[in-house]
């Protein structure tokens, strides 16, 4: 795992003073470490009971749609504004920096999926938890959800593990 956390950058101060920006994209420049952590995510939900995987844009993207293929589970894309052809859910959320809202494809999920969200790093858990509420909307229940980084001190971790859902993650940073 220390391969997987020494090829992921720290940059203070960004995208605004006081956040220590965990930076994926050096993780991505090494194919070594980037295997790993594309494997390691695969022992952790190999188990999993679902029947979807949802990934989050963007760098959510990254990791699910690998893991959708090994798990051979459908990866349904949970999107920014204005990017989704067909009609959509949306769901409204606020980051650790600002707001934003996060779509889906009404026709992606059905009653009774049960689901596995995938994205790089969970935080305040916003954008998390806008995932599960949209989820919901169709009388799905997202059931686990994964992570590359958790900043658990930003409390986003407890929050969707009192939302029912079990939460994973390879590595844990402090938020300093
Ligand atoms: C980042 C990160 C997570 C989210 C975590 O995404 O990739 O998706 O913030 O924060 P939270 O737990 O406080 O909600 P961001 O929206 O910055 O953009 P990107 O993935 O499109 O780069
Ligand atoms: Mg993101």
């Amino acid at each position: 795992m220390e391969k997987i956390r020494n090829a992921i950058t720290t940059i203070a101060n960004f995208p605004k003073p006081g956040i220590q920006f965990r930076d994926i994209t050096s993780l991505l420049e090494c194919p070594e470490a980037s295997r790993l952590t594309v494997e390691k995510l695969g022992h952790k939900c190999i188990d999993i009971d679902c029947n979807k995987i949802v990934a989050i844009e963007a760098r959510g993207f990254i990791f699910g749609a690998t893991l959708a293929q090994e798990l051979s589970v459908p990866l349904v894309l949970a999107r920014k504004p204005g990017k989704l052809p067909r009609a959509t859910l949306q769901q409204q959320y606020k980051l650790e920096y600002g707001q934003d809202t996060l779509h889906i494809h009404r026709d992606s999920l059905q009653e009774g999926d049960r689901v596995l969200i995938i994205d790089d790093l969970i935080a305040t858990g916003g954008t998390a938890l806008a995932v599960v509420k949209l989820v919901e909307q169709v009388g799905a229940q997202v059931t686990h959800a994964c992570f590359v980084v958790a900043l658990p001190e930003l409390g986003g971790v407890s929050r969707l593990q009192k939302a029912g859902v079990r939460v994973d993650y390879l590595l844990e940073y402090d938020s300093e």
